[in-house]
Parts: C-alpha cells; structure tokens; sequence
C-alpha cells in the first residue's frame, strides 16, 4: 500500500478516469451535495465511485462508478473502499461505521477527507461538543448529555427551560424538539431516542439561545502551493433561516456587528484546526450580539452553503475538490447571493419518479439558477431542490431565489417538453 503522505495528486499529479493511472476518490453518500462534489471533481479529472445505500441517489447519475453499500456496517464499508482502488476517501453524510474509517486510515490504506477523526468525532454530537468546549474552550450553549428520561428531566431542570432535546446521532433537526417545562421531558425523551439515525439511548439536552441570527462560516483547510504548508481561508458568512430545524433558505454575504466577524473567524479557525486534514468545512455558529457561540460543525460542504453556486467564484463544492486533493483555493465572494430550497408536497409511487414544472418561469428570474437533484422517490418535505440567485444586494437576491423556487411545482405527471419551434 502507498504511505499516508504521498496520496496528494498535488505531489503526484491527476491521472485519467478508468485508466491505469487515475486519481480515485471514493464518495460515501451520494446525495445532492456529493453530486456536486463529484461534478468538481471530474471537473479536474478524478474518477469518482459514488456509494450510498439505495441505487440511482444523485451523485450515482453523474460519478464513474456506482456502489450500493449499507455504509453503516463497517465490513461491508471496508470492502467497498476497498474494491474502488481509491486513496482519497470522501464522506458526504454523518451516518456512517466510522471505526472503519479511522482502521483503514491506520493502515495507511487512505486518506480520509478531512480526518477519519474528524468524520467519527462530528458524526456524534456528544464527541463535537465536548471537544469544543471542554477541550478547546470555546463558548456554545449550556449543555447536558442523558442517557434515561429521568436523567434527562434532572438535567434540563439544570440547564432551564425552555430547552431543546436532540438525539446525539441526528441531522436535519430530526428527533429534536423544544421543551418548555417539566411535562414535555417524557415526550422529548421518546422523540429523540426514536426519530434519531439510530436508537443510541442518548441525547444531548441545549439551554435555547435567543440569537440575533445563526450563520455557517464556511472555513477551508488547503496545502499553500508557495509553502507546502496548510492555510485556513474563510468565506463570506452566510446567513440561513431554519424551520423544525431544517434549512430553507440562505444568503451571503450576512452582516455581523463589528468585532463578531473575528471572533467568528477565531472559532472556526480553532475547530477546524483540531480536527485536521484537507478540505471545506460548515461551522454552524449563533450570533448573539458581538457574542459568538459554536453549535456545530460539518467537515464537508453544507447544506446552507449551496448559495455559493451563484455567490462565489469557486462554489463550497469546488473548493472542498480542490481542498482535498491539496490543491489552491480562492473564497473571493463574486456577488451577494441566495438560495431558497424546494421541498416535496407529496408521496411518490415506487419506481415511478417525480416531475418538476414551472421551471422556465424558474429561470426566467433575472440572475437564477436551479438544481434538480434527481432523487427518485419523494415523501412530504423531502428535499428535491434548490434555487440560488444573484444581485447587486442580499434582499434582491432572496426575494429572486424563493420567487425561482416557488415557480417551481412538484408533480406526479411531467410536462410536455417544448419544441423548438
Ligand atoms: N441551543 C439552541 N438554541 C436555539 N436554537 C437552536 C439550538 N440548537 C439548535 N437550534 C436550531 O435548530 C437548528 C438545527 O439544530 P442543529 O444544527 O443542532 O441540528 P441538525 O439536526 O444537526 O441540523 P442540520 O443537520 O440541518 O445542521 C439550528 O440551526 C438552530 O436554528
Ligand atoms: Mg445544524
């Protein structure tokens, strides 16, 4: 097996897909976000395996080789890395046997992007946390993990109402919900420990901060090409409004009080630094004055950062391919941009797809732009979609990437497909 540090295309070079030679990255989840990832990557010439755990997810339409792989047992994990030939591994998604991961990083058999670290401590929210704020130090909400209802009601009466209960191993805001008072204790106990990834027994418990705004600092970890050393660069904030804890849309740049830019900056810079490696990682922080608290972090690109498509020069997407195969970034921010997400209204019939209209009128909004992700099955609130924009300010951009996203209608039928006459 080659060693750990000679698998940077930026020391030897990119190969050709399916030759001999190729640059070979493994893709683990293959969902909207690691389509464009894969996008970027074949962009620069890298063979890409997308894996996931059901046939046809996004990032299989447009990836070299395709792989359906329960990714959370770690034997069936190891096997599939394995039989893809990649030395640079790529996790899209939280879910997945991470002990694997850090084995096959061990074994100097791959690179993990960023870390196989990184991927087991955030997959996690106990792991993230604790090392944020009880190694690093850095300010995040009043916190409390549980392991019974009982142990939970003990410690949201500590942290004080109301509060917000979380499964430890979640994403998208589910299984988390809002307590107010002692009566919701047993109801937020059975939530999270059943609408969580997996049924761990655990959740972490969150005094509920009253910020001014949340925002993702997108923060890019990169092998300088003049040094040989890694930099952090960061992009503009992005500001995103949440509902049940799900992202609907987003906007960046996103105004911060003077000194909460740097404090922002110095957060993410110290939480990226301990989890190491090459690439773009989210970091979810809450705003509250010049205040600046961490919530969390994604070590790969984020859902809210999907604005960068139409906001900056090289999008979140580019640069986590450009990060992880230790080549130069660039996080110059080319206009103020938005994204509005689309959301399924409706059940699917199996085998059967979905069909988007209105999407002309979508593209008609002056500076848009869309992506259909593809999924195959859609169920009420899954997200199918999304609609960025740009313009010369913020307001102009959101109010032109929901008018794209709300020109678009989800159906059963599709639309006749225009002539070109
Ligand atoms: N302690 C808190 N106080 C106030 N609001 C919170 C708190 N924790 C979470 N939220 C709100 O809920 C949203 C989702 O929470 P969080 O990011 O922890 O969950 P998630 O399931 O990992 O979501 P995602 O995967 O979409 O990032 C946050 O973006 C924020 O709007
Ligand atoms: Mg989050």
């Amino acid at each position: 097996m080659t060693a750990f540090n000679s698998s940077s295309p930026a020391a030897e070079g990119i190969g050709t897909p399916d030759t001999k030679c190729a640059t070979r990255v493994a893709l683990l989840g293959s969902g909207e976000l690691g389509k464009e990832v894969t996008i970027a990557l074949a962009r620069l010439g890298v063979e890409v395996t997308a894996i996931d755990r059901y046939a046809g997810a996004p990032a299989q339409q447009v990836a070299h080789h395709a792989l359906t792989v329960d990714m959370s047992d770690p034997a069936a994990l190891t096997a599939a890395i394995e039989s893809t030939g990649a030395r640079i591994v790529v996790p899209e998604i939280e879910a997945l046997a991470t002990d694997a991961l850090v084995a096959l990083e061990q074994a100097e058999a791959v690179r993990v992007v960023p870390t196989a670290r990184a991927a087991r401590l955030t997959m996690d929210r106990e792991g993230i946390r604790r090392l944020a704020a009880e190694e690093l130090g850095l300010p995040t909400s009043p916190y409390a993990f549980a392991s019974s209802a009982l142990e939970l009601a003990a410690e949201a009466e500590r942290i004080g109402y109301p509060c917000i209960v979380k499964p430890v191993m979640s994403s998208s805001g589910h299984g988390q919900c809002l307590v107010h008072g002692p009566n919701d204790v047993t109801t937020a106990w059975r939530l999270a420990t059943t609408r969580g990834r997996v049924d761990r027994g655990r959740v972490i418990v969150e005094g509920f901060i009253e910020f001014d705004s949340e925002i993702t600092l997108l923060t890019v970890r990169s092998r300088d090409p003049r040094s040989g050393r890694t930099v952090t660069s960061f992009c503009e904030p992005i500001g995103h409004r949440q509902v049940d804890g799900d992202y609907v849309e987003s906007w960046q740049p996103h105004p911060l009080p003077p000194g909460a830019r740097e404090r922002a900056q110095q957060v993410a810079a110290a939480v990226t630094e301990a989890l190491g490696g090459w690439g773009l990682f989210g970091v979810e922080l809450f705003i509250c004055g010049q205040e600046v608290l961490f919530s969390e972090v994604s070590p790969r690109p984020h859902d809210t950062g999907m604005v960068t498509l139409a906001s900056q020069r090289l999008s979140e997407f580019e640069l986590h391919a450009r990060a992880l195969l230790g080549l130069p970034v660039d996080t110059t921010l080319h206009s103020p941009g938005a994204s509005a997400v689309i959301k399924s209204p409706l059940q699917s019939a199996p085998g059967a797809g979905v069909s988007y209209t209105g999407v002309a009128q979508a593209l008609a909004v002056p500076g848009s732009d869309l992506r259909l992700f593809g999924k195959p099955d859609a169920h009420p609130g899954r997200r199918l979609g999304v609609a960025v924009a740009a313009a010369e300010d913020i307001a102009t951009a959101r109010r032109r990437a929901q008018e794209a996203a709300g020109a678009v209608t989800v159906t059963h039928s599709g639309g006749d497909v225009p002539s070109a006459r």
